[in-house]
Protein backbone atom coordinates (compact mmCIF):
# COMPACT_ATOMS: atom_id res chain seq x y z
CA UNK A 1 0.00 0.00 0.00
CA UNK A 2 1.24 3.55 -0.78
CA UNK A 3 0.87 6.32 1.18
CA UNK A 4 -2.36 7.66 -0.37
CA UNK A 5 -4.01 4.26 0.99
CA UNK A 6 -4.05 2.48 -2.57
CA UNK A 7 -2.50 -1.09 -3.26
CA UNK A 8 -0.69 -1.32 -6.74
CA UNK A 9 -1.23 -4.61 -8.37
CA UNK A 10 1.93 -6.92 -7.90
CA UNK A 11 2.50 -6.51 -12.10
CA UNK A 12 1.43 -2.80 -11.92
CA UNK A 13 3.84 -1.34 -9.54
CA UNK A 14 6.88 0.71 -10.14
CA UNK A 15 10.14 0.53 -8.85
CA UNK A 16 12.70 3.76 -8.50
CA UNK A 17 15.86 2.39 -8.77
CA UNK A 18 18.10 4.19 -6.21
CA UNK A 19 21.13 5.62 -7.66
CA UNK A 20 23.76 8.04 -6.32
CA UNK A 21 23.99 11.06 -8.29
CA UNK A 22 26.87 11.97 -10.73
CA UNK A 23 27.03 15.06 -12.39
CA UNK A 24 28.47 15.17 -15.61
CA UNK A 25 26.14 15.83 -19.35
CA UNK A 26 25.82 12.05 -20.11
CA UNK A 27 24.41 11.23 -16.87
CA UNK A 28 21.63 14.73 -17.29
CA UNK A 29 21.12 13.09 -20.88
CA UNK A 30 20.78 9.45 -18.97
CA UNK A 31 18.50 10.89 -16.60
CA UNK A 32 16.25 12.88 -18.99
CA UNK A 33 15.72 10.04 -20.86
CA UNK A 34 14.93 7.68 -18.07
CA UNK A 35 12.32 9.66 -16.46
CA UNK A 36 10.73 10.14 -19.53
CA UNK A 37 10.75 6.95 -20.03
CA UNK A 38 9.52 6.18 -16.63
CA UNK A 39 6.50 8.87 -16.95
CA UNK A 40 5.71 7.41 -20.20
CA UNK A 41 5.90 3.58 -18.56
CA UNK A 42 3.58 4.89 -15.66
CA UNK A 43 1.31 6.20 -17.65
CA UNK A 44 0.75 3.05 -19.24
CA UNK A 45 0.81 1.53 -16.23
CA UNK A 46 -1.89 3.73 -14.53
CA UNK A 47 -4.45 1.77 -16.84
CA UNK A 48 -3.89 -1.22 -15.20
CA UNK A 49 -3.89 0.14 -11.75
CA UNK A 50 -5.86 -1.98 -9.20
CA UNK A 51 -7.21 -1.30 -5.79
CA UNK A 52 -8.46 -2.40 -2.48
CA UNK A 53 -10.65 -0.18 -0.50
CA UNK A 54 -13.11 0.55 -2.97
CA UNK A 55 -13.70 2.07 -6.35
CA UNK A 56 -16.30 4.00 -8.18
CA UNK A 57 -16.86 4.20 -12.10
CA UNK A 58 -19.03 6.47 -13.49
CA UNK A 59 -19.62 9.14 -16.78
CA UNK A 60 -18.12 11.63 -15.13
CA UNK A 61 -15.22 12.80 -13.24
CA UNK A 62 -16.64 15.09 -10.70
CA UNK A 63 -19.34 12.42 -10.03
CA UNK A 64 -16.63 9.79 -9.42
CA UNK A 65 -14.69 12.16 -7.13
CA UNK A 66 -17.86 12.85 -5.14
CA UNK A 67 -18.50 8.72 -4.64
CA UNK A 68 -14.84 7.94 -3.23
CA UNK A 69 -14.89 10.92 -1.14
CA UNK A 70 -17.56 9.24 0.07
CA UNK A 71 -15.93 5.53 0.31
CA UNK A 72 -12.46 7.45 1.99
CA UNK A 73 -14.90 9.06 4.47
CA UNK A 74 -15.97 5.77 5.70
CA UNK A 75 -19.54 5.55 3.66
CA UNK A 76 -20.52 2.57 2.21
CA UNK A 77 -21.10 1.17 -1.49
CA UNK A 78 -24.76 2.90 -1.06
CA UNK A 79 -24.00 6.13 0.42
CA UNK A 80 -21.22 6.43 -2.48
CA UNK A 81 -24.08 5.12 -4.99
CA UNK A 82 -26.54 7.96 -3.27
CA UNK A 83 -23.81 10.84 -3.37
CA UNK A 84 -23.01 9.74 -6.90
CA UNK A 85 -26.36 9.81 -8.31
CA UNK A 86 -27.23 13.22 -6.76
CA UNK A 87 -23.53 14.87 -8.42
CA UNK A 88 -24.39 12.70 -11.97
CA UNK A 89 -27.83 15.02 -11.94
CA UNK A 90 -25.65 17.70 -11.30
CA UNK A 91 -22.79 16.66 -13.74
CA UNK A 92 -24.15 14.99 -16.35
CA UNK A 93 -27.59 16.27 -17.44
CA UNK A 94 -28.13 14.57 -20.37
CA UNK A 95 -29.16 10.99 -18.27
CA UNK A 96 -28.11 11.67 -14.49
CA UNK A 97 -31.06 13.15 -12.73
CA UNK A 98 -33.40 13.45 -10.19
CA UNK A 99 -36.15 13.53 -12.86
CA UNK A 100 -36.05 9.77 -14.16
CA UNK A 101 -35.96 6.39 -12.90
CA UNK A 102 -33.68 3.37 -12.35
CA UNK A 103 -32.84 0.14 -10.74
CA UNK A 104 -30.23 -1.08 -8.51
CA UNK A 105 -28.86 -4.74 -7.54
CA UNK A 106 -26.96 -5.01 -4.54
CA UNK A 107 -24.23 -7.63 -3.03
CA UNK A 108 -23.30 -7.26 0.52
CA UNK A 109 -19.69 -8.17 1.31
CA UNK A 110 -21.69 -11.38 3.12
CA UNK A 111 -23.16 -12.40 -0.01
CA UNK A 112 -26.80 -11.44 0.13
CA UNK A 113 -28.70 -9.80 -2.69
CA UNK A 114 -30.94 -7.32 -3.40
CA UNK A 115 -32.85 -5.24 -6.09
CA UNK A 116 -34.77 -1.61 -5.61
CA UNK A 117 -36.85 -0.82 -9.10
CA UNK A 118 -37.43 3.31 -9.14
CA UNK A 119 -38.67 2.86 -12.80
CA UNK A 120 -40.69 5.59 -13.42
CA UNK A 121 -44.68 4.91 -13.66
CA UNK A 122 -47.55 5.72 -16.11
CA UNK A 123 -49.49 8.98 -14.60
CA UNK A 124 -53.16 8.00 -13.30
CA UNK A 125 -54.28 10.00 -16.53
CA UNK A 126 -52.44 7.68 -18.62
CA UNK A 127 -54.25 5.43 -20.87
CA UNK A 128 -53.31 2.66 -23.17
CA UNK A 129 -54.30 4.82 -26.38
CA UNK A 130 -52.91 8.06 -25.60
CA UNK A 131 -50.54 8.17 -28.55
CA UNK A 132 -52.61 7.40 -31.16
CA UNK A 133 -54.14 9.98 -33.16
CA UNK A 134 -58.14 9.70 -34.59
CA UNK A 135 -57.59 6.92 -37.15
CA UNK A 136 -55.40 4.83 -34.61
CA UNK A 137 -51.76 5.92 -35.83
CA UNK A 138 -49.22 6.81 -33.44
CA UNK A 139 -48.56 10.92 -33.31
CA UNK A 140 -44.93 10.99 -33.99
CA UNK A 141 -43.08 12.29 -30.76
CA UNK A 142 -45.65 12.99 -28.52
CA UNK A 143 -44.47 9.79 -26.49
CA UNK A 144 -40.85 11.97 -26.96
CA UNK A 145 -40.42 15.74 -26.53
CA UNK A 146 -44.16 17.03 -25.14
CA UNK A 147 -45.31 17.06 -21.28
CA UNK A 148 -46.76 14.05 -21.75
CA UNK A 149 -43.54 11.81 -22.32
CA UNK A 150 -42.91 12.02 -18.68
CA UNK A 151 -43.77 8.89 -16.21
CA UNK A 152 -44.01 9.98 -12.37
CA UNK A 153 -39.97 10.37 -11.73
CA UNK A 154 -38.63 7.63 -8.99
CA UNK A 155 -34.73 7.97 -8.82
CA UNK A 156 -35.40 10.42 -5.29
CA UNK A 157 -37.88 8.12 -3.62
CA UNK A 158 -34.78 4.91 -4.82
CA UNK A 159 -31.99 7.21 -3.60
CA UNK A 160 -34.13 7.44 -0.07
CA UNK A 161 -35.06 3.68 0.06
CA UNK A 162 -31.55 2.68 -0.89
CA UNK A 163 -30.22 4.85 2.01
CA UNK A 164 -32.99 4.18 4.71
CA UNK A 165 -32.26 0.06 4.16
CA UNK A 166 -29.00 0.51 3.94
CA UNK A 167 -27.23 3.93 4.58
CA UNK A 168 -24.35 4.82 7.12
CA UNK A 169 -23.27 8.17 6.97
CA UNK A 170 -25.46 11.27 7.23
CA UNK A 171 -28.21 11.73 4.33
CA UNK A 172 -27.11 15.49 4.05
CA UNK A 173 -23.60 14.21 3.92
CA UNK A 174 -24.49 12.35 0.65
CA UNK A 175 -26.33 15.57 -1.52
CA UNK A 176 -24.11 18.24 0.27
CA UNK A 177 -21.77 17.44 -3.29
CA UNK A 178 -23.96 17.74 -5.26
CA UNK A 179 -25.27 20.48 -4.12
CA UNK A 180 -22.15 22.40 -4.27
CA UNK A 181 -21.37 21.23 -7.59
CA UNK A 182 -25.02 23.15 -8.80
CA UNK A 183 -24.09 25.77 -6.75
CA UNK A 184 -20.33 26.88 -7.38
CA UNK A 185 -20.60 25.49 -10.86
CA UNK A 186 -18.15 22.45 -12.33
CA UNK A 187 -16.09 22.71 -15.41
CA UNK A 188 -17.77 21.07 -18.46
CA UNK A 189 -16.40 18.77 -20.78
CA UNK A 190 -16.13 19.00 -24.26
CA UNK A 191 -18.73 16.29 -24.55
CA UNK A 192 -20.96 17.83 -22.42
CA UNK A 193 -20.40 21.49 -24.32
CA UNK A 194 -21.31 19.79 -27.67
CA UNK A 195 -24.00 17.95 -26.31
CA UNK A 196 -25.88 21.00 -24.65
CA UNK A 197 -24.99 22.69 -27.75
CA UNK A 198 -26.65 20.30 -30.15
CA UNK A 199 -30.06 20.47 -28.04
CA UNK A 200 -29.79 23.94 -27.67
CA UNK A 201 -32.56 24.22 -30.55
CA UNK A 202 -35.01 21.92 -28.62
CA UNK A 203 -33.99 23.28 -25.41
CA UNK A 204 -35.25 27.14 -26.46
CA UNK A 205 -37.78 25.66 -28.23
CA UNK A 206 -39.84 23.55 -25.41
CA UNK A 207 -39.40 25.36 -22.69
CA UNK A 208 -40.64 28.81 -21.19
CA UNK A 209 -38.96 29.29 -18.51
CA UNK A 210 -34.75 30.14 -17.62
CA UNK A 211 -32.73 27.09 -18.10
CA UNK A 212 -29.73 27.20 -16.77
CA UNK A 213 -28.56 24.85 -19.77
CA UNK A 214 -28.93 27.69 -22.17
CA UNK A 215 -26.75 30.44 -22.98
CA UNK A 216 -26.49 33.49 -25.63
CA UNK A 217 -23.24 31.56 -27.08
CA UNK A 218 -22.10 28.13 -27.91
CA UNK A 219 -20.92 26.52 -24.73
CA UNK A 220 -17.53 25.44 -24.35
CA UNK A 221 -15.17 23.01 -22.57
CA UNK A 222 -13.88 24.14 -19.53
CA UNK A 223 -16.99 26.91 -19.02
CA UNK A 224 -18.43 27.16 -15.50
CA UNK A 225 -22.03 25.39 -15.50
CA UNK A 226 -23.67 26.88 -12.75
CA UNK A 227 -27.20 25.33 -11.97
CA UNK A 228 -29.16 27.69 -8.91
CA UNK A 229 -32.51 26.29 -9.57
CA UNK A 230 -31.23 22.51 -9.02
CA UNK A 231 -29.55 23.48 -6.31
CA UNK A 232 -31.92 24.80 -4.29
CA UNK A 233 -34.17 21.68 -4.99
CA UNK A 234 -31.38 19.72 -4.22
CA UNK A 235 -31.73 21.43 -0.76
CA UNK A 236 -35.16 20.38 0.06
CA UNK A 237 -33.70 17.08 -0.63
CA UNK A 238 -31.25 17.12 1.59
CA UNK A 239 -33.43 18.88 4.02
CA UNK A 240 -36.56 16.68 3.32
CA UNK A 241 -35.48 13.53 1.98
CA UNK A 242 -38.47 12.38 0.39
CA UNK A 243 -41.04 15.00 1.13
CA UNK A 244 -38.34 17.19 -0.74
CA UNK A 245 -39.28 16.48 -3.94
CA UNK A 246 -42.54 14.43 -3.96
CA UNK A 247 -44.60 16.98 -1.63
CA UNK A 248 -44.19 20.97 -0.87
CA UNK A 249 -42.44 23.75 -3.51
CA UNK A 250 -40.77 21.20 -5.81
CA UNK A 251 -44.01 19.11 -6.66
CA UNK A 252 -45.59 22.40 -6.68
CA UNK A 253 -43.21 23.62 -9.14
CA UNK A 254 -43.61 19.85 -10.77
CA UNK A 255 -47.06 19.69 -11.33
CA UNK A 256 -47.45 23.54 -12.40
CA UNK A 257 -45.07 22.80 -15.36
CA UNK A 258 -47.01 20.22 -16.19
CA UNK A 259 -50.15 22.44 -16.27
CA UNK A 260 -48.35 24.61 -18.54
CA UNK A 261 -47.91 21.83 -21.10
CA UNK A 262 -50.99 20.06 -20.62
CA UNK A 263 -49.02 17.23 -19.27
CA UNK A 264 -50.35 14.42 -16.58
CA UNK A 265 -48.10 13.98 -13.94
CA UNK A 266 -50.36 15.39 -10.52
CA UNK A 267 -49.63 15.72 -7.01
CA UNK A 268 -51.38 12.47 -6.40
CA UNK A 269 -48.93 10.87 -8.79
CA UNK A 270 -45.93 12.46 -6.83
CA UNK A 271 -47.76 11.72 -3.78
CA UNK A 272 -48.37 7.87 -4.95
CA UNK A 273 -44.93 6.92 -6.33
CA UNK A 274 -43.04 4.42 -4.18
CA UNK A 275 -40.05 2.17 -5.49
CA UNK A 276 -39.98 -1.42 -5.30
CA UNK A 277 -37.62 -4.07 -3.31
CA UNK A 278 -37.68 -7.17 -5.65
CA UNK A 279 -35.76 -10.49 -5.87
CA UNK A 280 -32.82 -10.15 -7.50
CA UNK A 281 -32.74 -12.90 -10.36
CA UNK A 282 -29.93 -15.28 -10.46
CA UNK A 283 -28.46 -17.48 -12.91
CA UNK A 284 -25.57 -19.79 -13.52
CA UNK A 285 -22.78 -19.59 -16.48
CA UNK A 286 -20.00 -22.14 -16.38
CA UNK A 287 -19.96 -21.88 -12.41
CA UNK A 288 -20.70 -17.90 -12.35
CA UNK A 289 -23.35 -16.84 -10.25
CA UNK A 290 -25.40 -14.04 -11.99
CA UNK A 291 -27.23 -11.76 -10.27
CA UNK A 292 -29.26 -9.19 -12.33
CA UNK A 293 -32.16 -6.95 -12.68
CA UNK A 294 -35.73 -8.78 -12.66
CA UNK A 295 -38.84 -6.98 -14.43
CA UNK A 296 -40.28 -4.44 -15.03
CA UNK A 297 -36.56 -4.50 -17.21
CA UNK A 298 -36.11 -7.25 -19.74
CA UNK A 299 -33.02 -6.97 -18.97
CA UNK A 300 -31.78 -9.69 -16.61
CA UNK A 301 -34.01 -12.25 -17.71
CA UNK A 302 -32.78 -11.60 -21.23
CA UNK A 303 -29.10 -11.51 -20.00
CA UNK A 304 -29.75 -15.17 -18.31
CA UNK A 305 -31.36 -16.34 -21.53
CA UNK A 306 -28.24 -15.24 -24.01
CA UNK A 307 -25.44 -16.88 -21.46
CA UNK A 308 -27.60 -20.10 -21.72
CA UNK A 309 -27.82 -20.03 -25.41
CA UNK A 310 -24.36 -19.79 -25.93
CA UNK A 311 -22.87 -21.86 -22.36
CA UNK A 312 -22.64 -24.84 -24.20
CA UNK A 313 -20.04 -23.60 -27.11
CA UNK A 314 -16.64 -23.24 -27.15
CA UNK A 315 -16.06 -19.46 -27.53
CA UNK A 316 -12.78 -19.19 -25.81
CA UNK A 317 -11.42 -21.03 -28.59
CA UNK A 318 -13.38 -19.68 -31.31
CA UNK A 319 -12.07 -15.98 -29.75
CA UNK A 320 -13.25 -12.22 -29.62
CA UNK A 321 -15.33 -11.79 -32.56
CA UNK A 322 -14.70 -14.56 -34.44
CA UNK A 323 -17.23 -15.71 -37.23
CA UNK A 324 -18.49 -18.63 -35.45
CA UNK A 325 -18.59 -16.69 -31.94
CA UNK A 326 -20.22 -13.71 -33.75
CA UNK A 327 -22.95 -15.96 -35.73
CA UNK A 328 -24.06 -17.73 -32.48
CA UNK A 329 -24.65 -14.77 -30.17
CA UNK A 330 -26.38 -12.92 -33.32
CA UNK A 331 -29.13 -16.27 -33.16
CA UNK A 332 -29.39 -16.24 -29.47
CA UNK A 333 -29.78 -12.54 -29.56
CA UNK A 334 -32.57 -12.54 -32.27
CA UNK A 335 -34.64 -14.85 -30.67
CA UNK A 336 -34.14 -13.53 -26.86
CA UNK A 337 -35.44 -10.13 -28.20
CA UNK A 338 -38.34 -11.98 -29.58
CA UNK A 339 -39.55 -13.50 -26.44
CA UNK A 340 -38.88 -9.59 -25.00
CA UNK A 341 -41.41 -8.17 -27.46
CA UNK A 342 -43.94 -10.68 -26.53
CA UNK A 343 -43.72 -11.53 -22.52
CA UNK A 344 -42.22 -8.86 -21.06
CA UNK A 345 -44.01 -6.07 -18.96
CA UNK A 346 -44.11 -4.55 -15.48
CA UNK A 347 -45.30 -7.53 -13.53
CA UNK A 348 -47.03 -5.68 -11.27
CA UNK A 349 -49.74 -5.35 -14.11
CA UNK A 350 -48.74 -8.22 -16.14
CA UNK A 351 -48.15 -11.95 -15.04
CA UNK A 352 -44.23 -12.24 -16.77
CA UNK A 353 -43.84 -16.04 -17.31
CA UNK A 354 -40.07 -15.82 -15.80
CA UNK A 355 -39.69 -19.44 -15.35
CA UNK A 356 -40.58 -20.56 -18.44
CA UNK A 357 -38.37 -17.68 -20.18
CA UNK A 358 -35.56 -19.15 -17.92
CA UNK A 359 -36.53 -22.88 -18.78
CA UNK A 360 -33.19 -24.80 -19.90
CA UNK A 361 -35.38 -27.12 -21.77
CA UNK A 362 -37.06 -23.97 -23.20
CA UNK A 363 -34.02 -21.87 -24.32
CA UNK A 364 -32.26 -25.42 -25.95
CA UNK A 365 -35.92 -25.71 -28.03
CA UNK A 366 -35.19 -22.17 -29.01
CA UNK A 367 -32.09 -22.65 -30.31
CA UNK A 368 -32.87 -26.13 -32.08
CA UNK A 369 -33.34 -23.85 -35.45
CA UNK A 370 -30.18 -22.25 -35.41
CA UNK A 371 -28.87 -23.50 -38.52
CA UNK A 372 -24.81 -22.83 -38.92
CA UNK A 373 -24.98 -22.19 -42.66
CA UNK A 374 -27.33 -19.75 -43.01
CA UNK A 375 -28.80 -16.93 -41.19
CA UNK A 376 -32.17 -17.58 -39.35
CA UNK A 377 -34.35 -14.50 -41.28
CA UNK A 378 -37.01 -12.58 -38.45
CA UNK A 379 -40.42 -12.57 -39.32
CA UNK A 380 -41.74 -10.25 -41.71
CA UNK A 381 -42.89 -6.95 -39.24
CA UNK A 382 -41.93 -3.84 -40.77
CA UNK A 383 -38.61 -2.79 -39.53
CA UNK A 384 -37.84 -0.26 -36.97
CA UNK A 385 -36.09 3.02 -37.31
CA UNK A 386 -33.52 1.90 -35.12
CA UNK A 387 -31.88 5.30 -33.57
CA UNK A 388 -30.71 3.74 -30.39
CA UNK A 389 -27.09 4.78 -30.97
CA UNK A 390 -26.66 8.24 -31.64
CA UNK A 391 -28.64 8.75 -28.43
CA UNK A 392 -27.22 6.88 -25.62
CA UNK A 393 -28.42 8.93 -22.94
CA UNK A 394 -29.06 6.60 -19.89
CA UNK A 395 -26.15 6.07 -17.37
CA UNK A 396 -24.83 3.55 -15.19
CA UNK A 397 -22.35 3.38 -12.83
CA UNK A 398 -20.31 0.22 -10.53
CA UNK A 399 -18.97 0.75 -6.92
CA UNK A 400 -17.94 -1.22 -4.59
CA UNK A 401 -16.40 -0.60 -1.20
CA UNK A 402 -13.55 -1.61 1.10
CA UNK A 403 -15.90 -4.12 2.56
CA UNK A 404 -16.64 -5.65 -0.67
CA UNK A 405 -20.28 -4.64 -0.20
CA UNK A 406 -21.06 -4.10 -4.10
CA UNK A 407 -23.49 -1.50 -6.22
CA UNK A 408 -24.71 -1.84 -10.16
CA UNK A 409 -27.11 0.80 -10.73
CA UNK A 410 -28.45 2.22 -14.14
CA UNK A 411 -30.06 5.46 -14.08
CA UNK A 412 -32.22 7.05 -16.93
CA UNK A 413 -34.29 10.32 -18.45
CA UNK A 414 -34.79 7.78 -21.38
CA UNK A 415 -33.63 9.88 -24.56
CA UNK A 416 -30.71 12.27 -23.99
CA UNK A 417 -31.67 15.26 -21.59
CA UNK A 418 -35.16 13.29 -21.56
CA UNK A 419 -37.77 15.08 -22.86
CA UNK A 420 -35.21 18.04 -22.84
CA UNK A 421 -38.50 19.92 -20.71
CA UNK A 422 -37.65 21.47 -16.89
CA UNK A 423 -39.72 21.57 -14.44
CA UNK A 424 -40.05 25.93 -14.26
CA UNK A 425 -38.12 26.99 -11.21
CA UNK A 426 -36.91 23.60 -10.04
CA UNK A 427 -33.61 23.36 -12.53
CA UNK A 428 -34.38 19.68 -12.95
CA UNK A 429 -35.11 17.69 -16.62
CA UNK A 430 -38.58 15.46 -16.70
CA UNK A 431 -37.98 12.19 -18.28
CA UNK A 432 -39.43 11.17 -21.62
CA UNK A 433 -39.98 7.05 -20.29
CA UNK A 434 -43.12 6.73 -21.76
CA UNK A 435 -41.61 5.88 -24.81
CA UNK A 436 -40.50 2.75 -23.59
CA UNK A 437 -44.28 1.25 -23.58
CA UNK A 438 -45.78 0.04 -26.29
CA UNK A 439 -47.60 2.71 -28.03
CA UNK A 440 -49.45 -0.01 -29.99
CA UNK A 441 -48.56 -3.78 -30.84
CA UNK A 442 -45.78 -3.77 -33.43
CA UNK A 443 -44.87 -0.41 -33.69
CA UNK A 444 -41.57 0.53 -32.74
CA UNK A 445 -40.75 2.88 -30.18
CA UNK A 446 -37.33 5.17 -30.20
CA UNK A 447 -34.81 2.41 -30.41
CA UNK A 448 -37.07 0.26 -32.63
CA UNK A 449 -38.17 -2.11 -29.43
CA UNK A 450 -41.88 -3.17 -31.03
CA UNK A 451 -44.26 -4.80 -27.79
CA UNK A 452 -48.05 -5.76 -26.77
CA UNK A 453 -50.00 -6.53 -24.53
CA UNK A 454 -47.25 -7.29 -21.75
CA UNK A 455 -46.17 -3.50 -22.23
CA UNK A 456 -48.82 -1.77 -23.16
CA UNK A 457 -49.64 1.89 -21.47
CA UNK A 458 -51.97 1.77 -17.96
CA UNK A 459 -51.76 4.06 -14.93
CA UNK A 460 -49.46 3.07 -12.65
CA UNK A 461 -48.11 1.07 -14.64
CA UNK A 462 -43.89 0.70 -14.84
CA UNK A 463 -42.93 0.60 -18.72
CA UNK A 464 -40.91 -2.44 -19.85
CA UNK A 465 -36.99 -1.58 -19.54
CA UNK A 466 -33.31 -3.19 -21.24
CA UNK A 467 -31.36 -1.87 -18.13
CA UNK A 468 -29.25 -4.46 -16.96
CA UNK A 469 -27.28 -3.26 -13.77
CA UNK A 470 -25.37 -6.93 -13.06
CA UNK A 471 -23.00 -8.11 -10.40
CA UNK A 472 -21.74 -11.55 -11.17
CA UNK A 473 -19.97 -14.06 -8.04
CA UNK A 474 -17.13 -16.51 -8.16
CA UNK A 475 -16.91 -19.25 -6.13
CA UNK A 476 -18.80 -17.45 -3.78
CA UNK A 477 -16.58 -14.30 -3.86
CA UNK A 478 -17.50 -10.81 -5.74
CA UNK A 479 -16.04 -11.33 -8.97
CA UNK A 480 -17.76 -8.21 -11.52
CA UNK A 481 -19.69 -5.62 -11.05
CA UNK A 482 -21.22 -4.31 -14.61
CA UNK A 483 -24.00 -2.26 -16.60
CA UNK A 484 -24.30 0.68 -19.33
CA UNK A 485 -26.64 3.25 -20.91
CA UNK A 486 -27.61 2.43 -24.63
CA UNK A 487 -31.43 2.04 -25.02
CA UNK A 488 -31.95 -1.53 -26.78
CA UNK A 489 -28.43 -2.24 -27.25
CA UNK A 490 -27.57 -2.38 -23.13
CA UNK A 491 -28.46 -5.70 -22.86
CA UNK A 492 -25.87 -7.58 -25.67
CA UNK A 493 -23.57 -5.04 -24.22
CA UNK A 494 -23.60 -6.11 -21.10
CA UNK A 495 -23.50 -9.75 -22.64
CA UNK A 496 -20.24 -9.03 -24.72
CA UNK A 497 -18.76 -7.18 -21.96
CA UNK A 498 -19.03 -10.14 -19.61
CA UNK A 499 -18.19 -12.91 -22.16
CA UNK A 500 -15.03 -10.68 -22.98
CA UNK A 501 -13.81 -11.35 -19.53
CA UNK A 502 -15.01 -15.12 -19.06
CA UNK A 503 -14.32 -16.45 -22.31
CA UNK A 504 -12.16 -13.62 -23.93
CA UNK A 505 -9.41 -13.31 -21.14
CA UNK A 506 -9.54 -9.43 -21.47
CA UNK A 507 -9.30 -7.56 -18.25
CA UNK A 508 -11.78 -4.93 -17.20
CA UNK A 509 -10.49 -2.03 -19.57
CA UNK A 510 -10.02 -4.11 -22.32
CA UNK A 511 -13.70 -5.86 -22.33
CA UNK A 512 -15.27 -2.30 -21.82
CA UNK A 513 -12.71 -1.11 -25.12
CA UNK A 514 -13.68 -4.08 -27.37
CA UNK A 515 -15.74 -3.19 -30.23
CA UNK A 516 -19.30 -4.60 -29.67
CA UNK A 517 -22.38 -5.81 -31.94
CA UNK A 518 -25.60 -5.82 -32.01
CA UNK A 519 -28.63 -7.70 -33.08
CA UNK A 520 -32.48 -7.41 -31.57
CA UNK A 521 -34.80 -9.37 -33.99
CA UNK A 522 -36.48 -6.36 -35.53
CA UNK A 523 -35.19 -5.06 -37.79
CA UNK A 524 -32.96 -8.13 -39.18
CA UNK A 525 -29.66 -6.14 -38.84
CA UNK A 526 -26.58 -6.77 -37.09
CA UNK A 527 -25.20 -3.62 -36.15
CA UNK A 528 -21.36 -3.29 -35.61
CA UNK A 529 -19.09 -0.15 -34.00
CA UNK A 530 -16.98 0.54 -36.53
CA UNK A 531 -13.88 -1.80 -37.35
CA UNK A 532 -15.81 -4.55 -34.69
CA UNK A 533 -15.23 -7.65 -36.83
CA UNK A 534 -12.39 -8.32 -39.16
CA UNK A 535 -13.28 -8.34 -42.99
CA UNK A 536 -12.91 -11.94 -42.68
CA UNK A 537 -15.74 -11.98 -39.90
CA UNK A 538 -17.66 -9.44 -41.82
CA UNK A 539 -17.81 -11.70 -45.25
CA UNK A 540 -18.73 -14.95 -43.80
CA UNK A 541 -21.06 -13.51 -42.34
CA UNK A 542 -22.78 -11.30 -45.13
CA UNK A 543 -22.00 -14.89 -47.35
CA UNK A 544 -24.44 -16.75 -44.63
CA UNK A 545 -26.87 -14.15 -45.39
CA UNK A 546 -26.88 -11.51 -42.24
CA UNK A 547 -26.97 -7.92 -43.04
CA UNK A 548 -24.63 -6.64 -41.28
CA UNK A 549 -24.41 -2.03 -41.04
CA UNK A 550 -22.26 0.01 -39.68
CA UNK A 551 -23.38 2.34 -36.65
CA UNK A 552 -21.62 4.82 -34.03
CA UNK A 553 -20.43 4.20 -30.50
CA UNK A 554 -22.40 1.42 -28.54
CA UNK A 555 -23.44 2.16 -24.57
CA UNK A 556 -20.65 3.21 -22.27
CA UNK A 557 -19.95 0.44 -20.08
CA UNK A 558 -18.49 1.10 -16.34
CA UNK A 559 -17.52 -1.95 -14.33
CA UNK A 560 -15.52 -3.22 -11.76
CA UNK A 561 -13.61 -6.86 -11.89
CA UNK A 562 -12.18 -8.23 -8.66
CA UNK A 563 -9.12 -9.51 -10.19
CA UNK A 564 -7.74 -12.98 -9.79
CA UNK A 565 -4.87 -11.48 -7.55
CA UNK A 566 -8.15 -10.02 -5.24
CA UNK A 567 -7.75 -6.34 -6.11
CA UNK A 568 -10.67 -3.74 -7.36
CA UNK A 569 -9.90 -3.45 -11.38
CA UNK A 570 -11.88 -0.90 -13.46
CA UNK A 571 -13.43 -0.70 -16.91
CA UNK A 572 -14.60 3.29 -17.61
CA UNK A 573 -15.80 3.59 -20.77
CA UNK A 574 -13.98 5.73 -23.36
CA UNK A 575 -16.75 6.54 -25.35
CA UNK A 576 -17.78 8.69 -22.84
CA UNK A 577 -16.21 11.00 -20.19
CA UNK A 578 -16.45 7.79 -17.51
CA UNK A 579 -13.60 7.77 -14.94
CA UNK A 580 -12.73 5.16 -12.49
CA UNK A 581 -11.13 6.06 -9.04
CA UNK A 582 -10.06 3.79 -6.30
CA UNK A 583 -8.32 3.57 -3.36
O1 LIG B 1 -35.11 1.70 -19.86
C1 LIG B 1 -34.67 1.58 -20.98
O2 LIG B 1 -34.43 0.53 -21.52
C2 LIG B 1 -34.39 2.85 -21.78
N1 LIG B 1 -35.20 3.91 -21.29
C3 LIG B 1 -32.95 3.13 -21.66
C4 LIG B 1 -32.59 4.36 -22.43
C5 LIG B 1 -31.17 4.44 -22.73
O3 LIG B 1 -30.36 3.60 -22.45
C6 LIG B 1 -30.82 5.66 -23.45
N2 LIG B 1 -29.75 5.40 -24.28
N3 LIG B 1 -29.82 5.09 -25.42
Amino acid sequence: MNKKGFHLAPAASIRLNRRKCVCGIETVIFLCVFLFSLSANAQERVKNVSFHDGMVVCATPDAAKVGLDILKKGGNAVDAAVAVQFALAVTHPEAGNIGGGGFMVYRSARGESNTLDFREKAPAGASKNMYLDSAGNVIPDMSIATHKASGVPGSVDGMVEAYNKYGKLKWVELVQPAIDLAHNGFKITKRLASDLNRNRAQFVKLNTGKSYLLKDSDWKEGDLLVQEDLAKTLIQIRDKKREGFYAGTVADLLVSEMKNGAGLISKADLENYHSVWRKAITGNYKGYKIITMPPPSSGGIALLQLLHAVEKYPLHRWGYNQDSTVQLMVEAERRVYADRSKYLGDPDFYKVPVDSLLNPVYLDARMKSFNWNTATPSTSIEPGNFAGYESDQTTHYSIVDKEGNAVAITTTLNDSFGSKIFVGGAGFLLNNEMDDFSAKPGVPNMFGLVGGKANSIQPGKRMLSSMTPTIIEKKGKLFMVVGTPGGSTIITSVFQTILNVIEFDQDMQQAVDSKRFHHQWLPDVVYQEKDAFSSSTQTKLEQKGYKVVEHGPSGRVDAILVNKAGYLEGGADPRGDDTKLGW
